[in-house]
């Protein structure tokens, strides 16, 4: 199975031939800035840049285009217009209730509607260069919220919606924003989320100092929430229609933050520039998906990931295209959901996470073939490694066999797609990535860094820099360059482990650093484990990930009480509620073992190594537990994970 080759039967016509991505690729490689300043041209500058990438990663500064000037709104928005495709469908809005009516609107209809919310920003003060938190479910507003900032050239800092107040208020600080727009309510699943009353207890966190000068608020469900006299506003009473040109951008003037977890430490604001993410996005969407005009694309996540920024914000929109926005689940009111929306709006491709693909598969064939997928024409999947039996069920089920399948891998930090297959270009492999897009240089290296050649597995780095490619950690540039610079000196180490076969495909193993991956959300262990030990109960936590058959990982938790507590099924759930309370029900335990202690080396130091291979009921490759400062606490902790 591994390893097998997928050809389609019937290739259509491509964007891009293998030989033409051979020869791109070379040119890619061989002359960047030459390359990149050719794929600066789908977007329409203020400025053209003559520069092209000037970049060193040891110490590290990163600049792509850096003398042009051009917003992104325009590109996205506007330029459509001018160029006579106003009456292009942009976005259709699929609500979370079938029975809801939707809404559908056309390129010149969206230019009114990002006018209306950027004159909302501006009535609450926004201006160029500030940052403004958005806090939305997953309807037109949310994005429209996104493209008003790139505008105005504020810099948008977009918290997913399932983020609890605490996590939020920690985002809202980090960069010190003084602006959030929000909605009454969001719905999913016919689940309401309190999104204003949770911004309301997020700036009544104590530690939330930064003053709030001014809130948008959308109404949605229309439910009734507080609003503070003076600094909230209904959204509809602040929006209007003049006139409200584009601000034109510096191409390395922030463009967005967006937090993302690592190993250590509260989420780190990665911060994407104006002109490499524009055209990063602009060019890989417009390869990776081959997308022609007219076409629907629909991509699944929500706006609160990086997914939702690259692949409905901006590359889908950069390239004039059609998509559809959705605020629901694929599992209400059924789980044929996915397979209705594609009939009813004669949906193209559809790019969505393996856990979903996953969580669709266990329940069998039918709510696919009951509906007809004729309309599609691509898959693709992103978030997390796709296991081959999902793939081939996606392929063969909901592709019918008709539709390549693009495994793209990326992440927050890189902007765009860095790996994958091109429809009709590669053959693909399930389970593999693929090849490099244009541009991109990874290499493998082992644990000392040394660089591994040919067939091999090792440590996921990249070589050279790609527009695409985060600048800095918000306010902590050195956080930047410790992070992702520091492991592999003057290499970028993307925390993924990979590993590259014969014909020089890739495949990822996922993450070699304390990162886990619950459902395609990343998540750093040491954010969970600081939720629990704020718990008044909890002495000391560890956490691992696990091998969970629909989510990808599970959250495996072990716990060390405080002198006369004890565990029980109550403090058990007591606790998981305290995580979400903490961090969000994305971050809920899915195993809560007591333990008496936590194996430690004699210099203090947990090894997760063995907390691994216990939750996941390996115990015949502990490897080396000598060390160990109480080398019997491993038979209690594999005595308790039985007993879980
Ligand atoms: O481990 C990789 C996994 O997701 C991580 C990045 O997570 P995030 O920044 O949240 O971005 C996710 C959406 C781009 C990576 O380090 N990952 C992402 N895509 C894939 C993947 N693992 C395997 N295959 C993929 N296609």
């Amino acid at each position: 199975m591994l390893n097998a080759v997928q050809r389609l039967d019937t290739a259509r016509e491509t964007n891009c031939t293998p030989e033409m991505y051979e020869q791109l690729y070379r040119r890619s490689v061989e002359d960047p800035d030459g390359f990149w300043l050719e794929q600066a041209k789908r977007l329409e500058w203020v400025t053209p840049p003559t520069k092209g990438g000037d970049w060193s990663y040891d110490p590290v500064g990163i600049e792509w285009f850096a003398d042009g000037t051009l917003n992104l709104c325009h590109n996205a928005v506007d330029r459509h217009v001018e160029a006579g495709r106003g009456d292009a469908t942009a976005l259709i809005f699929e609500p979370d209730d079938p029975a809801t009516p939707g809404r559908s609107l056309t390129y010149a209809e969206l230019r009114g509607e990002v006018v209306r919310m950027a004159n909302a920003l501006k009535a609450i003060g926004v201006k160029r260069g500030d940052r403004v938190t958005i806090y939305m479910p997953m309807i037109v507003e949310g994005v429209l919220a996104m493209l008003a900032c790139a505008r105005l050239g504020a810099i948008h800092s977009v918290v997913f919606g399932g983020f609890s107040p605490e996590a939020l208020a920690g985002r809202i600080e980090g960069c010190a924003s003084r602006f959030v727009v929000t909605a009454d309510e969001g719905l999913r699943g016919s689940k309401r989320v309190p999104l204003k009353a949770n911004v309301d207890a997020a700036l009544a966190e104590p530690d939330h100092d930064t003053p709030i000068d001014g809130m948008l608020v959308v109404r949605h469900t229309g439910t009734e929430v507080t609003m503070t006299e003076g600094r909230d506003h209904w959204y509809h009473e602040l929006a209007s229609d003049e006139e409200c040109p584009c601000e034109p951008m510096g191409a390395e003037d922030p463009l967005f933050i967006l937090y993302t977890s690592g190993s250590t430490g509260k989420p780190k604001g990665v911060v994407h520039t104006t002109g490499g993410y524009g055209v990063w996005t602009a060019t890989t969407f417009s390869y990776v998906f081959d997308y022609r005009p007219g076409e629907v694309f629909w991509c699944t996540a929500d706006i609160g990931w990086i997914t939702g920024h690259s692949y409905i914000a901006y590359g889908p929109l950069l390239n004039g295209a059609t998509q559809v926005v959705f605020e629901g689940v694929p599992n209400y009111p059924d789980h044929g959901r996915f397979w209705d929306v594609v009939d009813k709006h004669q949906v193209n491709f559809l790019y969505t996470a393996p856990t979903a693909i996953r969580a669709l598969m266990r329940e069998g064939d039918a709510f696919v073939t009951s509906r007809n997928r004729s309309s599609l024409r691509l898959l693709g999947t992103v978030g997390e490694p796709i296991n081959p039996e999902a793939w081939r069920w996606y392929f063969d089920v909901v592709g019918e066999k008709r539709c390549p399948i693009v495994d793209t891998w990326w992440q927050t930090e890189t902007g765009g797609v860095m790996i994958t297959t091109l429809p009709n270009a590669h053959d693909m492999k399930p389970g593999s990535a693929g090849k490099p897009f244009f541009g991109i240089r990874p290499q493998l290296v082992d644990n000392d860094g040394a660089v591994l050649e040919g067939a091999t597995e090792g440590n996921l780095c990249i070589t050279h820099s790609w527009p695409g490619q985060a600048r800095t950690v918000y306010g902590d540039h050195e956080r930047f360059e410790q992070t992702y610079f520091s492991t592999y000196k003057g290499k970028y180490f993307t925390g993924d482990g990979c590993k590259r076969d014969e014909d020089g495909y890739y495949w990822i193993t996922g993450r070699v650093d304390d990162v886990i991956n619950v459902s395609g959300h990343r998540m750093g262990t040491a954010e969970v484990e600081s939720a629990l030990v704020s718990h008044a109960k909890v002495s000391e936590a560890a956490v691992v990930g696990y091998p969970h058959d629909i989510k990808g990982q599970g959250i495996y938790c072990y716990v060390t009480l405080n002198a006369g507590e004890e565990g029980s099924d109550a403090l058990y759930a007591e606790l998981r509620g305290h995580v979400r309370k903490e961090i969000g029900p994305i971050a809920s335990p899915d195993h809560i073992q007591f333990t008496d202690g936590l194996p430690k080396t004699r210099s203090g130091k947990i090894m997760r190594r063995i907390l691994r291979k216990i939750a996941e009921n390996d115990y015949g490759s502990l490897g080396d537990t000598s060390t160990l400062a109480d080398p019997s606490l491993v038979d209690r902790l594999i005595e308790g994970r039985q007993n879980r």
